[in-house]
């Protein structure tokens, strides 16, 4: 069944560059509402279990370092065809081939450090949303 939430992050690069306020703009404006939301900053450890899929992967390390290094802020957004939709708004994962008018394109600077997170499945939604917010803390 499809699911009408996704999972995002505004990533450490984009908060500590200000962009925090622009991008929830595009967010909303594309038909996103914000059914939860949080500003906080990961240690290493969270880091590194959030991306623990990818713990095998040579970037890693890198992954982990750089999400622990600032704040970011994550939240769980509901629109119709949440997933797919959310990841057409961001473009893809490495900003030299997002399309023009991305949040990627316009405030990623590289594939480590893109700005921000979506999840890639219905079922990766719920398990990131459920990794961050309790349930009174969403709607
Ligand atoms: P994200 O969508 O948050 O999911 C996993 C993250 O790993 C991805 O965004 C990138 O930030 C990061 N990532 C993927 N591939 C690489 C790579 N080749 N080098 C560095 N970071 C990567």
């Amino acid at each position: 069944m499809m699911s009408n939430r996704t999972f995002t992050m505004i990533k450490p690069d984009a908060t500590s560059k200000g962009y925090t306020g622009a991008i929830l703009d595009q967010i909303i404006k594309a038909g996103f509402s914000i059914k939860a939301m949080k500003w906080t900053k990961l240690t290493k450890e969270q880091a590194g279990l959030f991306y623990e899929v990818h713990k095998e992967r040579p970037f890693y390390p890198e992954l982990v370092e750089f999400m622990s290094s600032d704040k970011i802020v994550a939240a769980i957004l509901e629109k119709e065809n949440a997933v797919a939709d959310f990841r057409e708004l961001i473009g893809a994962t490495n900003p030299a081939n997002a399309a023009d008018g991305t949040i990627r394109k316009i405030f990623a600077a590289s594939i480590g450090e893109n700005a921000v997170h979506g999840s890639d499945s219905d079922e990766n939604a719920a398990i990131e949303g459920d990794f961050f917010f309790s349930k009174l803390e969403r709607f």
